[in-house]
Parts: C-alpha cells; sequence; structure tokens
C-alpha cells in the first residue's frame, strides 16, 4: 500500500507539473482527489489493514493529499501568471514607434483677409454683427427698397425655402442692414456684417452659388458721400498698397441712392488691360452708395435729421485680388497645397 500512495504521489506531481490549462488541472484534481479518485480508492481499502498498520497508512495518505493539493495550488498560480504574461505580450504597444503625422491645417486667406478688414473697421468704430443665412424675403428685399417685380428676386436667381417666396437664403448681406437698425434703432449706427450669401449662379472661375460678401452701414447726422470715398479708400489701401488707384462709378441699386461701385486698378498690369482684368484695366470690388430715404423711413429712422453710407464687398474678390489668387474654385477646394502658400 505504501507504494501504491507513493505511485500516486509521483503520477500526480508529475501531472500537475506538465498541465498546461485550468480545464487539464480539475481534471487531475477528480481524477486523484475526486470521490472516486486514486487516492480515495487506497482510503477505502484501509479496512483490510492491522489496527498498528492503519493509522501509519492514514498519515501517509494525508501527506499525499496535502502535497498534491500544494502542487495543485501552485500550478493554478503558474498557469494564471503565464497566461497575464502572454495577454499583455499580445497586447502590447511600441512606443517608440514614429506614428502617422498629424495633418495640419492652414489659415484660409479668405478669413486672413477678413480679418484684416474687420481689424481696420474696428478701429475706426464699427460694431461687427452676425445673422442669418436663412433670411426672411421681407428683409432681403421689401424693406430695402426691392420692388416686387423685381428680377433679382426671381426663382432662377434665388433659393426659396418655402413655396410661398417668404423665406430665403439671403442673396445678399445687405438684410443686416434693416437687423442692425431694428436692433440699434437709434443712430449713430456703424456696423460691419460678414457673412455668405446665396445666389443660383454657375461655378466658375469667377462664380460660385456660395460666396461671402462684408456689409457696412454708417448712420449718423450729416453723413454724406465724402466720408463713403474716405471710408472706402482707407480700407483699399490698407488691403493693396497706399498707391493703390481706385475709382468711383455711377451705378444702380434700390436701397441706396446715389449709388456707385468701386473699382480698383488692375494690379497686374496697372491699368494698361490684361487676362486679369478681362482687358478693362480696372477690377470691381464693391457696390455703395448713400442710404435711400425709404430704407430709413422703413427702420422709423427719419431721413429729414439723419443720413447714412451702405457698402457691400465680394470677400472672395477681395482675397483673391489681396493674395493675387486668380480662380475663385481655388478658394473653395481648400486644397492644403493651395492654401499653406498665404
Ligand atoms: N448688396 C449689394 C450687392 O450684393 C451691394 C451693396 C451693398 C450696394 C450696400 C450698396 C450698398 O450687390
Amino acid at each position: 500500500m505504501k507504494e501504491q500512495l507513493e505511485k500516486i504521489r509521483q503520477e500526480a506531481l508529475d501531472a500537475l507539473s506538465k498541465a498546461s490549462d485550468t480545464n487539464e488541472l480539475d481534471a487531475l484534481r477528480v481524477r486523484f482527489l475526486g470521490k472516486k479518485g486514486e487516492l480515495t480508492g487506497v482510503l477505502k481499502s484501509m479496512g483490510k489493514l492491522s489496527a498498528e498498520e492503519r493509522p501509519v497508512m492514514g498519515q501517509a495518505a494525508n501527506n499525499v493529499r496535502a502535497a498534491i493539493e500544494e502542487k495543485l495550488e501552485e500550478a493554478k498560480t503558474a498557469l494564471k501568471a503565464k497566461a497575464l504574461e502572454a495577454k499583455l505580450e499580445a497586447e502590447a504597444i511600441d512606443v517608440t514607434i514614429p506614428g502617422d503625422p498629424v495633418q495640419l491645417g492652414h489659415r484660409h486667406p479668405m478669413n486672413k483677409a477678413l480679418d484684416e478688414a474687420k481689424d481696420l473697421f474696428i478701429s475706426m468704430g464699427f460694431r461687427v454683427l452676425d445673422g442669418p443665412e436663412v433670411e426672411l424675403a421681407d428683409y432681403n428685399f421689401t424693406r430695402l427698397n426691392i420692388a416686387e417685380n423685381h428680377p433679382s428676386r426671381d426663382r432662377s436667381d434665388t433659393f426659396y425655402i418655402t413655396d410661398d417666396e417668404k423665406v430665403l437664403l439671403r442673396t445678399q448681406t445687405s438684410p443686416m442692414q434693416i437687423r442692425a437698425m431694428d436692433e440699434i434703432k437709434k443712430p449713430p449706427i456703424r456696423i460691419l456684417a460678414p457673412g455668405r450669401v446665396y445666389r443660383k449662379d454657375e461655378v466658375d472661375a469667377t462664380h460660385s452659388p456660395m460666396f461671402h460678401q462684408i456689409e457696412g452701414l454708417v448712420i449718423d447726422k450729416g453723413v454724406t458721400m465724402a466720408d463713403l470715398k474716405g471710408t472706402l479708400e482707407t480700407l483699399i489701401k490698407a488691403m493693396y498698397g497706399e498707391d493703390s488707384v481706385i475709382r468711383f462709378r455711377p451705378h444702380h441699386f434700390p436701397f441706396t441712392e446715389p449709388s456707385c461701385e468701386v473699382d480698383v486698378q488692375c494690379f497686374k498690369c496697372r491699368g494698361a488691360g490684361c487676362p486679369t482684368c478681362k482687358g478693362e484695366g480696372w477690377i470691381e470690388l464693391l457696390g455703395a452708395g448713400m442710404v435711400h430715404p425709404k430704407v430709413l423711413e422703413n427702420c422709423d429712422i427719419d431721413p429729414e435729421i439723419y443720413s447714412g453710407f451702405a457698402f457691400g464687398i465680394g470677400l472672395e474678390r477681395m482675397a483673391m485680388r489681396r493674395f493675387k489668387i486668380s480662380d475663385m474654385r481655388m478658394i473653395f477646394e481648400n486644397d492644403i497645397r493651395f492654401l499653406s502658400q498665404f
């Protein structure tokens, strides 16, 4: 019986040290220590022993059981540690490998030009206003003195949001004139309102169905066309250099009287005519004029007391001239190779 116990001990310890997972350990535990296990089998046959032999064998059997149990625990701990190590190995990150470089963006030339303009106007006492791109026809057209049958209201030019044509995507930033007067009410008013506008234009080198304008509005006592000229000249010289030449050309807008367009002499040919200015020698920059008395009345401002001027600058064009960009599509493509040149 002694040899039998010794054999069980040897076999069990051997098997346990070779076990490679916890299921196997469990099976070994049942095989050696379970109710029908090998050690139990030996203990059951102890009845046949003499009274002197029985305690000796009992002691020996308990020793074997303790040894097997100890080894079992040991093997379990070792397997757990091994599993953890394997897991760590599989999930290891090598922090010394260089990462994917992050592509940095670049400030858009249009934002640069806008910031320059904003800084200048803020220094002249203007407030910068923000307004909705989905606008009421009332603000975009009617209160700006634009007649019901005016061609700019046509469905082929304007994106309407509602079928009754009361809500639209603003076609200009000029409705911000109305919003500014409604909000501030009492002159003096000096505001700048940059933002997106929408028109049903095909995309080409100088057109896009979405573009940007900067609206300006000044209302006070005794404001004249001379103030308009001085303000715009200051802007253009700051943008394009002290030596830039501009001209005021008579024009018509329903919401200004008199109205004008302002051109800057072509930066490429200095007025001689070239492809950039389409042979004209001049490049159109903005529309402007003295605020129409009817528009003031529409906003409860007395045109007998107050007068004012307004202007609307095409921001893309301004940035294109400022940075000598020849195709408007480049402005919207956002190709980082293009943007990072400015
Ligand atoms: N809103 C006009 C346009 O889009 C520009 C403009 C603004 C003209 C303000 C006069 C006064 O063409």
